[in-house]
């Protein structure tokens, strides 16, 4: 009876195993091409260049994450490292994150600066990206 019961645990094993793969390949994708389940995504506010070069977070913040200083036309702005130890220590969280994100608010409520895009995002990209981020 319970030897019968292991090439389904196995299964279950890989199916979920092969999800998560492809969940931190959507958030890779968001990361370093700001490609989500569909086109290109879209965002509010950020620098013009931004919708020519058609990028995502990696082109300010760093392909590893490691934060860039970003230049808008005479104006130069600093993106911040964004690896799991840094958001930590900034206080953030899962809800706080997507405050960020989406409404370019930090966890004290300070607005971020024009320069990081508000993105619009759908759960699951969020997801893909949050879990992506925590990699870095
Ligand atoms: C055009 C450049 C640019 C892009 C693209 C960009 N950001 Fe930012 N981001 C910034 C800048 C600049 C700041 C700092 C703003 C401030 O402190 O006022 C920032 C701040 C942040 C913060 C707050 C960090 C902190 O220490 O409080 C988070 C989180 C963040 N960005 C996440 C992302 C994610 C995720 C993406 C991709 C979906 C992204 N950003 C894409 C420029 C960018």
């Amino acid at each position: 009876m319970t030897g019968r019961r292991w090439p389904l645990l196995w299964v279950a094993l890989v199916a979920s195993a092969g999800c998560g793969q492809s969940e931190l390949e959507l958030g890779e994708r968001i990361y370093l091409q700001g490609r989500g389940e569909g086109a290109r995504l879209d965002y509010r506010q950020g620098p013009t260049w931004l919708a020519r070069a058609g990028q995502g977070c990696a082109v300010c913040h760093g392909v590893e994450g490691q934060g860039r200083v970003v230049q808008a036309g005479t104006l130069t702005g600093a993106a911040p490292a964004l690896t799991s130890d840094v958001l930590k220590a900034r206080g953030y969280d899962k809800q706080s994150l997507r405050r960020a994100i989406v409404d370019g608010l930090d966890p004290s409520g300070r607005q971020l600066s024009y320069y990081m895009p508000r993105w619009i995002l759908s759960d699951r990209e969020m997801l893909a990206l949050q879990g992506f981020l925590e990699t870095l």
